[in-house]
C-alpha cells in the first residue's frame, strides 16, 4: 500500500565502514524509515563503494528497506546482480545511459521497485515519458559521490515540478545531499516525502552511542513534520 509519509532514510556511506551490520541495526533501532545504500563504481562518480557481494552481507542486518542507489554506468549489466542481493529498491541514474526506459523496464522485471535519480543539472522534464514506470523519483541536491556536501537549493523548485508532473500517481519524491533540519522543511513543502541524510544522521554518534543518531533523525523527522503544518 503506498503512503506518503515522511521517511528518513539514512545512507550508509557516512557510516563506520568497519562496521556496517552494527550500524545498521543501530540506525533502525534508532527510527531510520529505510537504509540508503550508496553504490559508486568510480566511474558515473568520482568514488568508489559497494559491490553486490558487500551488499549481500548488509541485507540479513536491514529489518526495515534497503533503498540501493546506483551512481553506475553503465547499469544495466548490474541489475539482477544487487537485486539478488536483496535490495528492495533499486535507482538508476537517467544519466547513466541512453536508454533509461529499458533499465527500468528491467529492474521492473526483477520484481523490485524501481527508482530514477536526476543530477542537479538534469531538467525535471526529462522524465515525462516514464513515470508510469518508477515507484519513485530521486532529486539529487548535490552532485553524486560524496556525503558531507553543500544543500544545491534549485533542488527545491525541482521537487516542486516534479510534484507537479506525478499528479496522483503512487510515486516517492526522495531528495539526496545535504538534507538536514534546515534544508528539509522547504522540500517537504515542495512535496517531497522520502528525505536521504548521510552526515546529518551520523555526526556526533557511533554504534557505542546510538542514541546521538536517534536525536538526530529526530530532528530531521520533527522540521519535517513542522512544514506539513
Ligand atoms: C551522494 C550520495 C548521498 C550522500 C548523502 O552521492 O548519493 O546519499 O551519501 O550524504 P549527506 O546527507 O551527508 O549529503
Ligand atoms: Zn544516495
Amino acid at each position: 500500500m503506498f503512503d506518503r509519509s515522511i521517511k528518513i532514510a539514512p545512507s550508509i556511506l557516512s557510516a563506520d565502514f568497519a562496521n556496517f551490520g552494527a550500524e545498521i541495526r543501530a540506525i533502525e533501532d534508532q527510527g531510520a524509515d529505510w537504509v540508503h545504500v550508496d553504490v559508486m563504481d568510480g566511474h558515473f562518480v568520482p568514488n568508489l563503494t559497494f559491490g553486490p557481494p558487500a551488499v549481500k552481507a548488509f541485507r540479513p542486518h536491514v529489518k526495515t528497506f534497503m533503498d540501493v542507489h546506483l551512481m553506475i554506468a553503465p547499469v544495466d549489466p548490474y541489475i539482477d546482480a544487487y537485486a539478488e542481493a536483496g535490495a528492495d529498491m533499486i535507482t538508476a541514474h537517467i544519466e547513466a545511459g541512453p536508454h533509461i526506459h529499458r533499465t527500468l523496464q528491467a529492474i521492473k522485471a526483477t520484481g523490485k521497485m524501481a527508482g530514477v535519480s536526476l543530477n542537479p543539472g538534469t531538467p525535471a522534464e526529462s522524465i515525462s515519458e516514464i513515470l508510469d514506470l518508477v515507484d519513485m523519483v530521486l532529486v539529487m541536491s548535490v552532485n553524486p559521490g560524496f556525503g558531507g556536501q553543500k544543500f544545491i537549493p534549485t533542488a527545491i523548485e525541482k521537487v516542486r515540478m516534479v510534484r507537479e508532473m506525478i499528479g496522483d500517481r503512487p510515486i516517492h519524491i526522495q531528495v539526496d545531499g545535504g538534507v538536514d533540519p534546515q534544508t528539509v522543511g522547504p522540500l517537504v513543502a515542495a512535496g517531497a516525502d522520502c528525505f536521504v541524510a548521510g552526515s546529518a544522521v551520523f555526526r556526533g554518534g557511533s554504534v557505542d552511542k546510538p542514541e546521538v543518531y536517534g536525536e538526530n533523525i529526530r530532528a530531521i523527522r520533527d522540521a519535517a513534520n513542522k512544514a506539513l503544518g
